[in-house]
């Protein structure tokens, strides 16, 4: 696989055809002063972990208002985060944004460290929600692998139908063999792949005609085979 002609592609996509989501409006042209923008991420990435888009939006928005930073939501009651967590579902991480926010306040100044082993450190955050604050919030060069990119990577590269069934040290390797070179382009290639996998080259109905690599996809050049 000619690995820049990947990145063209899918990075050139993803400027035309990528939703516009607020929690990715970069730092230069953030539009809400009062919020933390590093704790805006974090909060996106924990609630879309299990949820998609459409209903994370609405409750994001209300916890921006609510508590526009780590230090706002500390000062409130673990029960207060549970209530306005709605119907996300799995409202443990609303426990869990909670405890985060207060080692954030209490450990940190309110100040969401801007490097991955800290943010790892904190609780309630795992190794993929880390990598997303990191690259995303502060543009850590790091790769950012959940199973929409894994999904992507094993189509496109290693012809599979889908991702393994958990995280292997094998798409961790690869993820990290496709990084651009170029900070600026990894940090929105993370992006730009998770998009594609959320959008067109979905689980079970890969939309194959609107993909912008293809003619360089090792599981569509193997006919589409089915592995389940
Ligand atoms: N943008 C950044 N991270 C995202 C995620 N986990 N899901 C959807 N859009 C995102």
């Amino acid at each position: 696989t000619d690995t820049e002609s990947l990145h063209d592609a899918i990075l050139q996509w993803y400027d035309e055809s990528a939703r516009d989501l607020p929690w990715r409006v970069p730092a230069d042209e953030w539009p809400w002063p009062e919020v933390d923008r590093p704790w805006a991420v974090l909060v996106s990435e924990v609630m879309l972990q299990q949820t998609p888009v459409a209903r994370v939006e609405p409750v994001w928005r209300t916890w921006m208002q609510l508590w526009p930073t780590p230090a706002a939501l500390a000062a409130a009651s673990p029960g207060d985060a549970v209530r306005e967590w709605g119907r996300l579902g799995y409202p443990r991480r609303a426990l869990r944004l909670h405890a985060a926010a207060t080692a954030i306040t209490q450990e940190h100044e309110g100040v969401i460290p801007a490097d991955m082993q800290q943010l790892q450190a904190l609780p309630g955050i795992g190794s993929y929600t880390a990598a997303a604050v990191g690259a995303f919030a502060f543009g850590i060069r790091t790769t950012v692998v959940d199973v929409n990119v894994r999904r992507v990577e094993a189509r496109l590269v290693t012809g599979a139908q889908h991702a393994a069934p958990s995280l292997t040290a094998a798409e961790t390797r690869l993820a990290e063999t496709l990084l651009p070179a170029d900070d600026a382009d990894a940090t929105r290639w993370n992006v730009a792949v998770m998009e594609l996998g959320a959008l067109v080259c979905k689980a079970t109905t890969p939309d194959c005609n609107a993909c912008p690599v293809v003619a360089q996809c090792s599981w569509v050049l193997a006919g589409r085979p089915a592995h389940d």
